[in-house]
């Protein structure tokens, strides 16, 4: 699809590498189609991640999401979800392919510093979640 949907994570955000990332995005062709700064509640991080609510780390994943700001952003691009998750790297950052933004910036499996949207159906969803049409290009 043309668009995906992502969010730099509050362990990214507190650490001060938000510009940094967004230049990275920006120099990998996405273009930024909406974006905004806001803090997740618990219930909205569990509402977002709710289909990872049977896995045993959802509470810790939901507690992490909410512990701070995070970025939230639609990118548009030619094959834009499939790229997007080549460019940020692995869930795991010890997995993830030299020069992605996770092992640049990730310092955990969970702390993993960027959210990418896995298929076009859910960059659609993600994207509604956080952005009504007047916040978008
Ligand atoms: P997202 O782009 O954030 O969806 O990551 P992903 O698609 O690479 O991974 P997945 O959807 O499987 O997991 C969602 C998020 O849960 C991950 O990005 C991590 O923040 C967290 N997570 C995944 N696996 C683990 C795990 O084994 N332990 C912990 N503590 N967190 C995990
Ligand atoms: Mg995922």
């Amino acid at each position: 699809g043309t668009k995906t949907f992502t969010m730099i994570k509050p362990d990214a955000f507190a650490d001060g590498n938000s510009g940094a990332i967004i230049k990275m995005i920006e120099e990998a062709g996405f273009k930024i189609e909406a974006m905004k700064l806001t803090r997740l509640s618990a219930e909205s991080a569990g509402a977002f991640y709710a289909v990872h609510k049977e896995r045993p780390f959802y509470n810790d994943l939901v507690a992490y999401m909410s512990s701070g700001p995070i970025i939230a952003m639609i990118l548009s691009k030619e094959n834009a979800v499939a790229d997007f998750r080549t460019f940020i790297g692995a869930t795991n950052p010890a997995e993830a392919a030299e020069g992605t933004v996770r092992k640049l910036f990730a310092k955990s499996i969970e702390a993993n510093a960027i959210h990418g949207s896995d298929s076009d159906e859910n960059a659609a969803i993600e994207g509604a979640f956080f952005f009504s049409q007047l916040e978008r290009v």
